[in-house]
């Protein structure tokens, strides 16, 4: 166990039946479109007014917070788009308004997402004396090549520099990579996968490469112009991810994120045993009780009218649902399949009012794609987990 696996013992575990509560802080501009990326990210190409945004920020955590009274914050996570083109002190006021609205727990987990280009690593240091204490990098790939096809605006070396960076100034830190990468074979991905497990402290997120609806790289995809590996080769890719990641001691705690037992994002394990969480910020998600129980939260996804709605009416809220104790139970499912650990039946059964149906439970198990833990625990396996929209629906 290196330094950092042994610092992360000191921050607050979560437990499955005590998923903590999470704040989720969207910061919504990059500095260029990725061509294969669908999230909430938007390039502007005049300078954003970091301290008009930020006095935005506090007031949908003041509304946040009146929705989650007594809830104490076990985790913070700030994600985006590219949160580390904001200032440290940018950083510093959010934070500081989270404390002032909520009870944040000692040892909470405030975690922060970074492009490893030079110009954000030199930031590094602001971050962390504003309280982020794990840092959550996007290397993406570790050749040249490949970055750039990405559409990276990092090349190896600034990774690696920004790599050694973070692990002096933060108790903890992760990155992610991309596999399934247009001509990518299984033992190029091996030789990656193992220079990345080096660099890696004790968490790595490992994601395979999706064709999202609307990028640039559909449109090529479409076109027959960008080849990515076959369902065949993205299975084989998926499995050696699992072993050499197993073999190195950072087992797959859920579909794509890997850890030293113990070192696990307390923030998702948040999401995926479904617990409570409030999200601020431009298309934010947050999951919060209401007068008729858990419901769904958004905001709106568009920067100037999110800023806008919140300088009106103090939050950007567009979506306020409450969930139905099917919708509940669906959503308790799927989060839950994702985790090696598996779903709690008890709860399950709680929240939807009945019981999984046996005779589906007995055909998935015989193809291989779900296994019982326990009686009260069911996972999927890692054949189920390739599948796991289609298992979820079935079970559902
Ligand atoms: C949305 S980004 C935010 C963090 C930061 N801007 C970055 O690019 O690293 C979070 C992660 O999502 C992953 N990601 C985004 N689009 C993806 C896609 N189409 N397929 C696989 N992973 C994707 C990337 O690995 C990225 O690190
Ligand atoms: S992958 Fe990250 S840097 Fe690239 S557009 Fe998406 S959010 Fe921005």
């Amino acid at each position: 166990m290196n330094a950092l696996s042994a610092e992360v013992h000191r921050f607050l575990p979560t437990t499955p039946a005590d998923p903590g509560f999470g704040v989720y802080v969207h910061w919504p501009f990059c500095a260029a479109k990725c061509p294969y990326c669908d999230f909430n990210s938007h390039v502007r190409h005049q300078a954003i007014d970091q301290e008009r945004f930020a006095r935005a920020f506090a007031r949908e955590i003041a509304v946040m917070a009146g929705r989650s009274r007594g809830l104490t914050v076990t985790s913070i996570f700030l994600g985006g788009g590219t949160p580390s083109l904001m200032e440290p002190a940018t950083v510093g006021a959010i934070l500081d308004a989270i404390a002032a609205n909520w009870t944040v727990a000692p040892g909470a987990e405030v975690t922060m997402e970074a492009n490893p280009s030079s110009v954000e690593a030199e930031r590094f240091l602001g971050y962390r004396a504003a309280g982020v204490n794990r840092l959550s990098l996007g290397v993406q790939a570790l050749n040249d090549e490949d970055l750039r096809g990405l559409g990276r605006l990092h090349d190896v070396a600034q990774a690696l520099k920004a790599i050694e960076l973070a692990r002096s100034t933060f108790p903890r830190l992760s990155f992610d990579l991309i596999y399934a990468r247009p001509g990518q074979s299984v033992a190029s991905w091996e030789a990656e996968l193992a220079r990345a497990i080096d660099l890696a402290a004790d968490h790595l997120s490992l994601y395979q490469l999706t064709i999202e609806h609307g990028t640039p790289f559909y449109a090529l995809h479409k076109a027959g112009k960008l080849k990515v590996p076959d369902g065949e080769l993205s299975a084989d890719l998926y499995e050696a991810t699992q072993s050499v990641t197993r073999t190195a001691g950072l087992p797959a705690y859920e579909i794509s994120n890997h850890a030293v037992p113990g070192a696990e994002s307390r923030h998702n394990l948040t999401y995926w045993r479904y617990g409570l969480y409030a999200g601020v910020g431009p298309g934010a998600h947050g999951r919060l009780m209401g007068r008729l129980g858990r419901h769904a939260v958004a905001t709106e996804p568009n920067p100037e009218r999110w800023l806008q709605m919140v300088e009106d009416w103090e939050t950007g809220t567009t979506i306020d649902d409450a969930l139905s104790h099917q919708e509940e139970a669906d959503e308790l499912l799927l989060m839950g399949l994702r985790l090696t650990e598996g779903v709690d039946l008890k709860r399950w059964r709680q929240v939807s009012g009945r019981d999984i149906d046996p005779t589906v439970e007995a055909d998935l198990v015989a193809q291989g794609m779900v296994e019982r833990l326990s009686p009260d625990r069911i996972r999927a396996t890692p054949a189920g987990m390739l599948v796991l929209d289609a298992v979820v629906a079935d079970l559902a």
